[in-house]
Protein backbone atom coordinates (compact mmCIF):
# COMPACT_ATOMS: atom_id res chain seq x y z
CA UNK A 1 0.00 0.00 0.00
CA UNK A 2 1.12 3.63 -1.03
CA UNK A 3 2.87 5.35 2.50
CA UNK A 4 3.31 8.32 0.99
CA UNK A 5 -0.20 10.10 1.23
CA UNK A 6 -0.89 13.12 3.34
CA UNK A 7 0.05 12.62 6.82
CA UNK A 8 -0.43 14.06 10.33
CA UNK A 9 2.97 16.25 10.25
CA UNK A 10 2.45 17.71 6.90
CA UNK A 11 1.43 22.16 7.40
CA UNK A 12 -1.29 23.11 5.96
CA UNK A 13 0.32 24.75 3.16
CA UNK A 14 2.04 21.75 2.43
CA UNK A 15 -1.37 19.87 1.87
CA UNK A 16 -1.99 22.52 -0.50
CA UNK A 17 0.54 21.32 -2.35
CA UNK A 18 1.28 17.75 -2.32
CA UNK A 19 -0.09 15.98 -5.27
CA UNK A 20 -1.15 13.16 -3.22
CA UNK A 21 -3.81 15.62 -0.95
CA UNK A 22 -6.59 13.50 -2.16
CA UNK A 23 -5.12 10.09 -1.27
CA UNK A 24 -6.92 10.63 2.62
CA UNK A 25 -9.40 13.67 2.32
CA UNK A 26 -11.79 14.14 4.34
CA UNK A 27 -14.47 15.57 1.79
CA UNK A 28 -17.38 17.62 2.38
CA UNK A 29 -20.40 17.63 -0.37
CA UNK A 30 -22.21 20.87 -0.41
CA UNK A 31 -25.46 21.08 -2.61
CA UNK A 32 -25.31 24.65 -3.08
CA UNK A 33 -29.17 25.42 -2.89
CA UNK A 34 -29.46 24.07 0.30
CA UNK A 35 -26.41 25.75 1.93
CA UNK A 36 -26.77 28.67 2.73
CA UNK A 37 -28.48 31.70 1.71
CA UNK A 38 -26.98 34.76 1.33
CA UNK A 39 -29.27 37.34 -0.78
CA UNK A 40 -32.72 35.86 1.09
CA UNK A 41 -34.40 34.46 -2.50
CA UNK A 42 -35.01 31.06 -0.81
CA UNK A 43 -31.46 29.37 -2.70
CA UNK A 44 -28.75 28.77 -0.93
CA UNK A 45 -25.91 30.70 -3.43
CA UNK A 46 -22.03 31.25 -3.97
CA UNK A 47 -22.00 34.02 -1.57
CA UNK A 48 -23.73 31.72 1.11
CA UNK A 49 -20.57 29.04 0.89
CA UNK A 50 -17.86 31.83 1.07
CA UNK A 51 -19.39 33.24 4.79
CA UNK A 52 -19.66 29.84 5.88
CA UNK A 53 -16.09 29.38 5.07
CA UNK A 54 -15.05 29.40 8.74
CA UNK A 55 -17.89 26.68 9.78
CA UNK A 56 -16.25 24.96 7.05
CA UNK A 57 -13.03 25.45 8.76
CA UNK A 58 -13.87 24.53 12.26
CA UNK A 59 -15.54 21.14 10.82
CA UNK A 60 -11.69 20.40 9.86
CA UNK A 61 -12.54 19.12 6.45
CA UNK A 62 -9.82 18.77 3.86
CA UNK A 63 -12.03 19.42 0.70
CA UNK A 64 -15.54 20.69 -0.49
CA UNK A 65 -17.36 18.64 -3.70
CA UNK A 66 -19.82 21.00 -4.87
CA UNK A 67 -22.72 19.58 -6.41
CA UNK A 68 -23.88 21.74 -10.10
CA UNK A 69 -23.65 25.47 -9.40
CA UNK A 70 -24.16 26.03 -13.08
CA UNK A 71 -27.15 27.65 -15.29
CA UNK A 72 -29.87 25.10 -14.91
CA UNK A 73 -33.64 24.91 -15.34
CA UNK A 74 -33.31 22.82 -12.16
CA UNK A 75 -35.18 19.74 -13.52
CA UNK A 76 -32.74 17.34 -12.19
CA UNK A 77 -31.32 19.67 -9.18
CA UNK A 78 -28.75 21.31 -11.60
CA UNK A 79 -27.35 17.84 -12.99
CA UNK A 80 -28.92 19.70 -16.22
CA UNK A 81 -26.57 22.25 -17.16
CA UNK A 82 -27.39 24.92 -19.58
CA UNK A 83 -23.59 26.17 -19.56
CA UNK A 84 -20.24 24.16 -18.25
CA UNK A 85 -18.52 27.47 -17.59
CA UNK A 86 -20.86 29.69 -16.17
CA UNK A 87 -22.30 30.54 -12.69
CA UNK A 88 -26.32 30.25 -11.94
CA UNK A 89 -27.47 33.96 -11.64
CA UNK A 90 -29.57 32.64 -9.25
CA UNK A 91 -26.24 31.90 -7.44
CA UNK A 92 -23.99 34.05 -8.04
CA UNK A 93 -21.06 35.17 -10.82
CA UNK A 94 -17.68 33.73 -12.01
CA UNK A 95 -16.29 36.87 -9.76
CA UNK A 96 -18.42 35.23 -6.98
CA UNK A 97 -16.87 31.72 -7.44
CA UNK A 98 -13.49 33.31 -7.68
CA UNK A 99 -13.61 34.71 -4.42
CA UNK A 100 -15.24 31.59 -3.05
CA UNK A 101 -12.43 29.61 -3.99
CA UNK A 102 -9.73 31.99 -2.88
CA UNK A 103 -11.51 32.07 0.41
CA UNK A 104 -12.04 28.53 0.86
CA UNK A 105 -8.44 28.22 -0.52
CA UNK A 106 -6.64 30.43 2.47
CA UNK A 107 -8.41 28.36 4.49
CA UNK A 108 -6.54 25.35 3.60
CA UNK A 109 -9.65 23.89 1.91
CA UNK A 110 -9.36 22.05 -1.92
CA UNK A 111 -12.33 22.55 -3.66
CA UNK A 112 -13.84 20.00 -6.22
CA UNK A 113 -16.71 20.67 -8.55
CA UNK A 114 -19.17 18.47 -10.05
CA UNK A 115 -19.04 17.94 -13.68
CA UNK A 116 -21.26 16.24 -15.49
CA UNK A 117 -20.64 15.09 -19.10
CA UNK A 118 -23.13 12.10 -20.04
CA UNK A 119 -26.04 14.98 -20.56
CA UNK A 120 -26.30 18.79 -20.74
CA UNK A 121 -29.79 20.40 -20.38
CA UNK A 122 -32.11 20.72 -22.92
CA UNK A 123 -31.23 24.75 -22.63
CA UNK A 124 -28.15 24.30 -23.53
CA UNK A 125 -27.51 25.96 -26.91
CA UNK A 126 -26.21 22.99 -28.79
CA UNK A 127 -29.11 21.63 -28.25
CA UNK A 128 -31.18 24.53 -28.77
CA UNK A 129 -29.45 24.16 -31.92
CA UNK A 130 -29.91 20.29 -32.64
CA UNK A 131 -33.62 21.14 -32.22
CA UNK A 132 -33.78 23.84 -34.73
CA UNK A 133 -31.36 21.88 -37.28
CA UNK A 134 -32.81 19.32 -39.89
CA UNK A 135 -32.14 15.49 -39.43
CA UNK A 136 -28.62 14.32 -40.12
CA UNK A 137 -27.12 17.89 -39.46
CA UNK A 138 -23.58 18.81 -37.45
CA UNK A 139 -25.62 19.96 -34.90
CA UNK A 140 -27.81 16.79 -34.12
CA UNK A 141 -24.28 14.60 -34.52
CA UNK A 142 -23.47 15.93 -30.68
CA UNK A 143 -26.47 14.97 -29.49
CA UNK A 144 -28.41 10.86 -30.11
CA UNK A 145 -31.20 11.16 -32.54
CA UNK A 146 -32.60 8.13 -34.14
CA UNK A 147 -36.02 7.82 -36.65
CA UNK A 148 -38.92 6.27 -34.63
CA UNK A 149 -40.07 2.61 -35.16
CA UNK A 150 -43.32 1.79 -36.89
CA UNK A 151 -44.87 2.68 -40.49
CA UNK A 152 -44.92 6.51 -39.68
CA UNK A 153 -41.79 6.38 -37.10
CA UNK A 154 -44.13 7.41 -34.09
CA UNK A 155 -42.79 4.77 -32.15
CA UNK A 156 -39.45 5.46 -29.72
CA UNK A 157 -36.67 3.53 -31.65
CA UNK A 158 -36.62 1.27 -28.30
CA UNK A 159 -38.22 0.36 -25.65
CA UNK A 160 -35.89 1.52 -23.09
CA UNK A 161 -36.97 2.97 -20.08
CA UNK A 162 -34.93 6.35 -18.46
CA UNK A 163 -33.72 6.06 -14.96
CA UNK A 164 -35.98 8.44 -13.67
CA UNK A 165 -39.41 6.56 -14.90
CA UNK A 166 -40.70 6.59 -18.59
CA UNK A 167 -39.19 5.96 -22.31
CA UNK A 168 -35.29 6.86 -22.80
CA UNK A 169 -36.66 8.64 -26.22
CA UNK A 170 -38.56 12.16 -26.63
CA UNK A 171 -40.12 13.03 -29.93
CA UNK A 172 -39.23 16.30 -31.48
CA UNK A 173 -41.39 18.23 -33.74
CA UNK A 174 -39.86 16.80 -36.55
CA UNK A 175 -40.45 13.32 -35.32
CA UNK A 176 -36.92 12.26 -34.90
CA UNK A 177 -36.35 10.89 -31.43
CA UNK A 178 -33.88 11.67 -29.06
CA UNK A 179 -32.21 9.70 -25.86
CA UNK A 180 -32.11 10.54 -22.50
CA UNK A 181 -31.40 7.81 -19.71
CA UNK A 182 -32.31 10.61 -17.39
CA UNK A 183 -35.50 13.42 -16.96
CA UNK A 184 -36.18 14.61 -21.16
CA UNK A 185 -34.77 17.63 -20.34
CA UNK A 186 -31.27 15.87 -19.87
CA UNK A 187 -30.54 15.10 -23.62
CA UNK A 188 -27.91 12.57 -23.58
CA UNK A 189 -24.43 13.66 -25.58
CA UNK A 190 -22.97 11.59 -28.12
CA UNK A 191 -19.54 10.82 -26.57
CA UNK A 192 -18.33 9.71 -30.49
CA UNK A 193 -18.38 12.94 -31.31
CA UNK A 194 -15.21 14.84 -31.36
CA UNK A 195 -16.12 18.66 -30.44
CA UNK A 196 -18.31 17.28 -27.89
CA UNK A 197 -15.27 15.44 -26.31
CA UNK A 198 -12.99 18.98 -27.57
CA UNK A 199 -15.21 20.73 -25.49
CA UNK A 200 -15.45 19.22 -22.06
CA UNK A 201 -11.32 19.69 -22.39
CA UNK A 202 -11.91 22.90 -22.37
CA UNK A 203 -14.51 22.71 -19.58
CA UNK A 204 -11.61 21.17 -17.22
CA UNK A 205 -9.56 23.31 -18.06
CA UNK A 206 -11.94 26.25 -17.43
CA UNK A 207 -12.42 25.60 -14.05
CA UNK A 208 -8.75 24.31 -13.44
CA UNK A 209 -7.46 27.53 -14.27
CA UNK A 210 -10.20 28.90 -11.82
CA UNK A 211 -8.67 27.16 -9.26
CA UNK A 212 -10.37 23.92 -9.54
CA UNK A 213 -8.51 21.29 -7.26
CA UNK A 214 -10.53 18.69 -8.25
CA UNK A 215 -13.61 16.90 -10.53
CA UNK A 216 -16.74 14.85 -9.28
CA UNK A 217 -17.71 12.98 -12.51
CA UNK A 218 -21.53 11.74 -12.99
CA UNK A 219 -22.31 9.11 -14.44
CA UNK A 220 -18.93 8.89 -15.42
CA UNK A 221 -20.09 4.99 -16.85
CA UNK A 222 -22.53 6.18 -19.08
CA UNK A 223 -20.41 8.34 -21.86
CA UNK A 224 -19.15 6.35 -24.68
CA UNK A 225 -22.39 3.81 -25.71
CA UNK A 226 -22.86 1.11 -28.81
CA UNK A 227 -26.28 2.21 -30.35
CA UNK A 228 -25.81 -0.11 -33.38
CA UNK A 229 -29.10 -1.26 -34.94
CA UNK A 230 -31.08 -3.17 -34.31
CA UNK A 231 -30.88 -1.83 -30.15
CA UNK A 232 -31.60 -4.26 -28.04
CA UNK A 233 -35.20 -4.82 -26.08
CA UNK A 234 -35.07 -3.68 -22.64
CA UNK A 235 -35.69 -7.32 -21.89
CA UNK A 236 -32.09 -8.40 -23.41
CA UNK A 237 -30.51 -5.24 -20.96
CA UNK A 238 -28.88 -5.46 -18.24
CA UNK A 239 -28.23 -8.80 -17.32
CA UNK A 240 -25.57 -9.99 -15.26
CA UNK A 241 -23.33 -11.04 -18.11
CA UNK A 242 -23.23 -7.60 -20.11
CA UNK A 243 -22.45 -5.87 -16.79
CA UNK A 244 -19.36 -7.90 -16.12
CA UNK A 245 -17.84 -7.82 -19.74
CA UNK A 246 -18.58 -4.18 -21.07
CA UNK A 247 -21.28 -5.35 -23.65
CA UNK A 248 -24.16 -3.30 -22.33
CA UNK A 249 -24.64 -0.50 -25.17
CA UNK A 250 -24.76 2.36 -22.45
CA UNK A 251 -23.52 1.32 -18.53
CA UNK A 252 -19.46 0.37 -18.93
CA UNK A 253 -18.08 0.48 -21.78
CA UNK A 254 -14.70 0.07 -22.34
CA UNK A 255 -14.46 2.60 -24.43
CA UNK A 256 -15.57 4.95 -21.69
CA UNK A 257 -11.54 5.35 -20.77
CA UNK A 258 -10.35 6.48 -23.77
CA UNK A 259 -12.08 9.61 -23.28
CA UNK A 260 -10.72 9.28 -19.19
CA UNK A 261 -7.12 9.00 -20.30
CA UNK A 262 -7.57 12.33 -22.03
CA UNK A 263 -8.76 13.56 -19.00
CA UNK A 264 -6.00 12.47 -17.34
CA UNK A 265 -3.43 14.55 -19.94
CA UNK A 266 -5.28 17.64 -18.65
CA UNK A 267 -4.97 16.89 -14.90
CA UNK A 268 -1.09 16.35 -15.37
CA UNK A 269 -0.99 20.01 -17.12
CA UNK A 270 -1.06 21.45 -13.68
CA UNK A 271 0.68 21.58 -10.52
CA UNK A 272 -0.73 19.93 -8.21
CA UNK A 273 -2.36 17.47 -10.63
CA UNK A 274 -5.92 17.92 -10.99
CA UNK A 275 -7.84 15.10 -9.35
CA UNK A 276 -11.37 13.07 -10.39
CA UNK A 277 -13.63 10.81 -8.72
CA UNK A 278 -15.88 8.68 -10.96
CA UNK A 279 -19.34 8.27 -9.61
CA UNK A 280 -19.24 4.78 -11.72
CA UNK A 281 -22.23 2.46 -10.24
CA UNK A 282 -20.87 -0.44 -11.89
CA UNK A 283 -19.91 -4.19 -11.09
CA UNK A 284 -17.07 -4.00 -8.26
CA UNK A 285 -14.70 -5.89 -10.85
CA UNK A 286 -14.89 -3.11 -13.25
CA UNK A 287 -14.40 -0.44 -11.07
CA UNK A 288 -10.57 -0.15 -10.64
CA UNK A 289 -10.20 1.00 -14.44
CA UNK A 290 -12.23 4.52 -13.28
CA UNK A 291 -9.59 4.89 -10.24
CA UNK A 292 -6.39 4.05 -12.02
CA UNK A 293 -3.79 6.72 -12.32
CA UNK A 294 -4.03 6.82 -16.26
CA UNK A 295 -7.48 7.80 -15.88
CA UNK A 296 -9.78 9.45 -13.29
CA UNK A 297 -7.58 8.35 -10.11
CA UNK A 298 -10.24 7.19 -8.00
CA UNK A 299 -13.75 5.89 -8.03
CA UNK A 300 -16.87 5.99 -5.41
CA UNK A 301 -17.06 2.58 -4.11
CA UNK A 302 -21.18 2.93 -2.56
CA UNK A 303 -21.24 -0.45 -0.60
CA UNK A 304 -21.24 0.86 3.10
CA UNK A 305 -24.08 3.01 1.74
CA UNK A 306 -25.96 0.05 0.34
CA UNK A 307 -25.04 -2.34 3.82
CA UNK A 308 -26.71 -2.81 6.73
CA UNK A 309 -25.35 -1.65 9.84
CA UNK A 310 -24.14 -5.14 10.69
CA UNK A 311 -20.59 -6.26 11.83
CA UNK A 312 -19.87 -8.52 8.72
CA UNK A 313 -20.99 -6.77 6.21
CA UNK A 314 -18.90 -3.61 7.29
CA UNK A 315 -15.70 -6.24 7.98
CA UNK A 316 -15.96 -7.60 4.09
CA UNK A 317 -16.73 -4.62 2.55
CA UNK A 318 -13.62 -2.83 4.05
CA UNK A 319 -11.80 -5.57 3.18
CA UNK A 320 -12.16 -5.84 -0.30
CA UNK A 321 -11.83 -2.59 -1.20
CA UNK A 322 -8.96 -1.90 0.71
CA UNK A 323 -7.52 -4.78 -1.49
CA UNK A 324 -8.84 -3.41 -4.49
CA UNK A 325 -7.58 0.33 -3.65
CA UNK A 326 -4.18 -1.79 -3.91
CA UNK A 327 -4.69 -3.20 -6.76
CA UNK A 328 -5.60 -0.10 -8.60
CA UNK A 329 -3.17 2.37 -7.24
CA UNK A 330 -5.61 4.65 -6.38
CA UNK A 331 -7.30 5.30 -2.08
CA UNK A 332 -10.17 3.90 -1.58
CA UNK A 333 -13.54 6.25 -0.72
CA UNK A 334 -16.16 5.72 1.85
CA UNK A 335 -19.47 7.49 1.93
CA UNK A 336 -23.03 6.66 3.68
CA UNK A 337 -24.62 9.68 2.41
CA UNK A 338 -25.12 11.91 -0.27
CA UNK A 339 -27.83 14.20 -2.67
CA UNK A 340 -29.65 10.88 -3.84
CA UNK A 341 -29.56 8.59 -0.67
CA UNK A 342 -31.93 8.24 2.52
CA UNK A 343 -29.66 9.88 5.31
CA UNK A 344 -27.88 7.11 6.97
CA UNK A 345 -29.40 8.28 10.68
CA UNK A 346 -32.54 7.49 8.88
CA UNK A 347 -31.69 4.11 6.91
CA UNK A 348 -30.18 3.14 10.44
CA UNK A 349 -33.18 3.40 12.23
CA UNK A 350 -35.88 1.44 9.89
CA UNK A 351 -35.82 -2.41 10.24
CA UNK A 352 -32.87 -4.52 8.38
CA UNK A 353 -33.74 -4.93 4.88
CA UNK A 354 -37.00 -2.49 5.20
CA UNK A 355 -37.14 0.63 3.44
CA UNK A 356 -35.24 1.35 0.50
CA UNK A 357 -33.70 -0.98 -1.15
CA UNK A 358 -33.46 -3.33 -4.17
CA UNK A 359 -30.81 -2.87 -6.87
CA UNK A 360 -32.67 -1.96 -10.26
CA UNK A 361 -31.48 -3.09 -13.33
CA UNK A 362 -29.08 -0.10 -13.93
CA UNK A 363 -27.49 -0.49 -10.39
CA UNK A 364 -29.50 2.48 -8.84
CA UNK A 365 -32.70 2.52 -9.18
CA UNK A 366 -32.79 1.25 -5.52
CA UNK A 367 -31.98 4.54 -4.14
CA UNK A 368 -35.48 5.95 -4.50
CA UNK A 369 -37.71 5.37 -1.47
CA UNK A 370 -40.56 3.39 -2.24
CA UNK A 371 -43.11 5.12 -0.57
CA UNK A 372 -44.30 3.16 2.03
CA UNK A 373 -43.56 4.24 5.54
CA UNK A 374 -41.83 1.84 7.42
CA UNK A 375 -41.37 2.77 11.37
CA UNK A 376 -38.34 4.44 11.92
CA UNK A 377 -36.23 4.44 15.57
CA UNK A 378 -35.09 7.97 15.36
CA UNK A 379 -32.77 7.64 18.17
CA UNK A 380 -31.21 4.15 17.09
CA UNK A 381 -30.34 5.63 13.43
CA UNK A 382 -28.81 8.67 14.40
CA UNK A 383 -26.70 6.35 17.67
CA UNK A 384 -25.60 4.22 14.82
CA UNK A 385 -25.10 6.70 11.91
CA UNK A 386 -22.27 7.98 14.63
CA UNK A 387 -20.98 5.20 15.59
CA UNK A 388 -20.52 3.96 11.36
CA UNK A 389 -19.20 7.60 10.59
CA UNK A 390 -16.45 7.26 13.44
CA UNK A 391 -15.69 4.39 12.32
CA UNK A 392 -15.70 5.56 8.61
CA UNK A 393 -13.06 8.31 10.15
CA UNK A 394 -10.66 6.08 11.27
CA UNK A 395 -10.37 4.35 7.78
CA UNK A 396 -7.40 4.22 5.87
CA UNK A 397 -8.54 6.22 2.55
CA UNK A 398 -10.85 9.36 1.77
CA UNK A 399 -13.86 10.19 3.60
CA UNK A 400 -17.05 12.03 2.15
CA UNK A 401 -19.52 13.67 4.24
CA UNK A 402 -22.31 15.10 2.79
CA UNK A 403 -24.09 18.19 4.36
CA UNK A 404 -26.40 18.26 7.11
CA UNK A 405 -25.06 14.50 8.61
CA UNK A 406 -22.72 16.27 10.73
CA UNK A 407 -25.34 17.62 12.49
CA UNK A 408 -26.98 13.97 12.61
CA UNK A 409 -30.48 15.15 10.35
CA UNK A 410 -32.52 12.41 9.32
CA UNK A 411 -34.41 12.45 6.22
CA UNK A 412 -37.56 14.60 5.29
CA UNK A 413 -40.18 12.27 4.58
CA UNK A 414 -43.53 14.42 5.13
CA UNK A 415 -42.92 17.22 1.85
CA UNK A 416 -46.33 17.60 0.15
CA UNK A 417 -46.73 16.60 -3.11
CA UNK A 418 -46.74 20.27 -4.70
CA UNK A 419 -43.50 21.45 -3.01
CA UNK A 420 -41.62 18.17 -4.27
CA UNK A 421 -38.94 18.97 -6.53
CA UNK A 422 -37.47 15.46 -7.93
CA UNK A 423 -38.17 14.60 -11.15
CA UNK A 424 -38.28 10.44 -9.52
CA UNK A 425 -41.26 11.95 -7.96
CA UNK A 426 -43.00 13.35 -11.25
CA UNK A 427 -41.74 10.76 -13.20
CA UNK A 428 -43.25 7.66 -11.57
CA UNK A 429 -46.76 9.05 -10.73
CA UNK A 430 -45.40 9.94 -6.72
CA UNK A 431 -44.83 6.38 -6.24
CA UNK A 432 -41.36 7.04 -5.48
CA UNK A 433 -41.14 10.10 -3.28
CA UNK A 434 -37.68 10.79 -4.79
CA UNK A 435 -34.76 12.25 -3.55
CA UNK A 436 -35.72 15.32 -1.54
CA UNK A 437 -35.70 14.73 1.77
CA UNK A 438 -32.42 14.88 1.83
CA UNK A 439 -31.82 18.10 0.07
CA UNK A 440 -33.93 20.52 2.18
CA UNK A 441 -31.69 23.44 3.41
CA UNK A 442 -29.61 23.62 6.15
CA UNK A 443 -30.87 24.57 9.69
CA UNK A 444 -28.06 27.43 11.17
CA UNK A 445 -29.98 28.27 13.77
CA UNK A 446 -33.10 27.46 16.13
CA UNK A 447 -35.59 29.95 15.69
CA UNK A 448 -36.26 32.19 12.23
CA UNK A 449 -38.30 31.76 8.86
CA UNK A 450 -36.06 29.28 7.80
CA UNK A 451 -33.75 28.16 10.64
CA UNK A 452 -31.24 30.81 9.46
CA UNK A 453 -30.88 29.39 6.07
CA UNK A 454 -31.97 33.07 4.75
CA UNK A 455 -33.89 35.76 5.70
CA UNK A 456 -36.25 34.18 2.14
CA UNK A 457 -38.22 31.15 2.36
CA UNK A 458 -36.18 27.68 2.10
CA UNK A 459 -36.92 26.76 -1.80
CA UNK A 460 -37.71 23.04 0.05
CA UNK A 461 -39.73 23.25 3.45
CA UNK A 462 -37.73 22.77 6.70
CA UNK A 463 -39.97 20.93 9.52
CA UNK A 464 -40.21 21.98 12.70
CA UNK A 465 -37.81 19.10 14.00
CA UNK A 466 -35.25 20.67 12.02
CA UNK A 467 -34.68 23.37 15.32
CA UNK A 468 -33.37 20.72 17.67
CA UNK A 469 -30.74 20.16 14.97
CA UNK A 470 -29.75 23.42 14.32
CA UNK A 471 -26.25 24.51 14.18
CA UNK A 472 -26.46 27.17 16.77
CA UNK A 473 -27.90 24.27 19.25
CA UNK A 474 -25.20 21.71 18.99
CA UNK A 475 -22.41 24.60 19.53
CA UNK A 476 -23.71 24.76 22.99
CA UNK A 477 -23.79 20.61 23.33
CA UNK A 478 -20.37 19.04 23.91
CA UNK A 479 -21.74 15.76 22.79
CA UNK A 480 -23.73 17.21 19.60
CA UNK A 481 -23.18 15.08 16.48
CA UNK A 482 -21.44 18.59 15.19
CA UNK A 483 -18.79 18.59 17.98
CA UNK A 484 -18.40 14.51 17.75
CA UNK A 485 -17.59 15.19 13.94
CA UNK A 486 -15.42 18.19 14.87
CA UNK A 487 -13.64 16.47 17.15
CA UNK A 488 -13.05 13.33 14.87
CA UNK A 489 -11.71 15.06 12.03
CA UNK A 490 -9.13 16.90 14.14
CA UNK A 491 -8.35 13.68 15.92
CA UNK A 492 -8.23 12.27 12.22
CA UNK A 493 -5.79 14.86 11.21
CA UNK A 494 -2.98 14.01 14.31
CA UNK A 495 -3.11 10.35 13.95
CA UNK A 496 -3.76 10.05 10.32
CA UNK A 497 -0.68 7.84 8.90
CA UNK A 498 0.02 5.03 5.69
CA UNK A 499 -3.06 3.80 4.12
CA UNK A 500 -3.15 0.78 6.26
CA UNK A 501 -4.95 -1.37 9.17
CA UNK A 502 -4.79 -4.50 11.00
CA UNK A 503 -7.72 -6.33 12.21
CA UNK A 504 -7.49 -7.03 15.70
CA UNK A 505 -10.08 -10.34 16.41
CA UNK A 506 -11.78 -9.65 19.75
CA UNK A 507 -13.49 -13.25 19.76
CA UNK A 508 -17.03 -11.46 19.28
CA UNK A 509 -18.18 -11.21 15.98
CA UNK A 510 -20.41 -8.63 16.73
CA UNK A 511 -17.22 -5.93 17.32
CA UNK A 512 -14.98 -5.03 14.72
CA UNK A 513 -11.43 -3.47 15.66
CA UNK A 514 -8.77 -2.58 13.60
CA UNK A 515 -5.57 -0.72 14.23
CA UNK A 516 -4.06 1.83 12.38
CA UNK A 517 -0.50 2.12 12.29
CA UNK A 518 1.32 4.58 14.90
CA UNK A 519 -1.64 2.75 17.33
CA UNK A 520 -4.76 4.38 16.52
CA UNK A 521 -7.34 1.97 17.29
CA UNK A 522 -10.89 1.83 16.53
CA UNK A 523 -13.55 -0.46 17.86
CA UNK A 524 -17.20 -0.93 16.86
CA UNK A 525 -19.68 -2.63 19.04
CA UNK A 526 -22.87 -3.80 16.69
CA UNK A 527 -24.66 -5.96 19.35
CA UNK A 528 -26.70 -5.06 22.05
CA UNK A 529 -24.36 -6.06 25.10
CA UNK A 530 -21.63 -3.49 26.27
CA UNK A 531 -18.04 -5.02 25.44
CA UNK A 532 -14.99 -3.85 26.94
CA UNK A 533 -12.39 -1.75 25.65
CA UNK A 534 -8.57 -2.39 24.87
CA UNK A 535 -6.27 -1.10 27.40
CA UNK A 536 -5.51 2.57 26.27
CA UNK A 537 -6.23 5.92 26.16
CA UNK A 538 -9.82 6.64 25.19
CA UNK A 539 -10.12 9.51 22.35
CA UNK A 540 -13.17 9.82 21.45
CA UNK A 541 -16.17 7.88 21.65
CA UNK A 542 -19.62 7.95 19.74
CA UNK A 543 -21.54 7.76 22.86
CA UNK A 544 -21.19 7.80 26.64
CA UNK A 545 -19.29 4.57 27.98
CA UNK A 546 -21.79 2.29 29.73
CA UNK A 547 -19.62 1.26 33.72
CA UNK A 548 -16.61 2.19 31.42
CA UNK A 549 -17.76 -0.68 28.56
CA UNK A 550 -18.46 0.04 24.94
CA UNK A 551 -22.62 -0.24 24.75
CA UNK A 552 -24.59 -1.05 22.16
CA UNK A 553 -24.45 0.38 18.56
CA UNK A 554 -21.30 2.34 19.46
CA UNK A 555 -17.51 3.21 18.41
CA UNK A 556 -14.57 4.25 20.29
CA UNK A 557 -10.84 5.14 19.51
CA UNK A 558 -7.93 4.49 21.56
CA UNK A 559 -4.89 4.91 21.78
C1 LIG B 1 -26.01 11.36 -10.74
C2 LIG B 1 -26.35 12.41 -9.72
C3 LIG B 1 -27.84 12.51 -9.62
C4 LIG B 1 -28.39 12.89 -10.97
C5 LIG B 1 -27.94 11.92 -12.06
C6 LIG B 1 -28.18 12.47 -13.42
O1 LIG B 1 -26.38 10.08 -10.34
O2 LIG B 1 -25.74 12.10 -8.50
O3 LIG B 1 -28.23 13.45 -8.65
O4 LIG B 1 -29.79 12.90 -10.92
O5 LIG B 1 -26.57 11.68 -11.98
O6 LIG B 1 -27.30 13.53 -13.70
Amino acid sequence: MSTNATTSTQTSDERMTDPNWWRQAAVYQIYPRSFYDSNGDGLGDIRGITEKVPYLQSLGIDAVWLSPFYPSALADGGYDVDDYRNVDPKLGTLADFDEMASALHSAGIKLIADIVPNHSSNRHEWFQEALASPKGSAARARYIFRDGKGPDGSQPPSDWESVFGGSAWQQVEDGQWYLHLFAPEQPDFNWDNREVRDDFLKTLRFWSDRGVDGFRVDVAHALTKDLSEPLASKDELGIEGQLLDGSHPFWDRDEVHGVFAEWRDVFNEYTPPRTAVAEAWVHASRRARYASPSGLGQAFNFDLLQADFDADQFRDIITKNLEEADASGASSTWVFSNHDVVRHATRYGLPKGGGAKGLGQDGKAWLMTNGTEPKLDVELGLRRARAATLLMLALPGSAYIYQGEELGLHEVADIADEDRQDPTFFRNAGVEKGRDGCRVPLPWSTEGGSFGFGSGTAHLPQPAWFARYAVAAQEQDEQSTLNLYRQALELRHQRQSAEELQWIDEGNPEVLHFVRPGGWHSVTNFGSTPVDLPAGTVLVTSAPLEDGKLGADSTAWIA
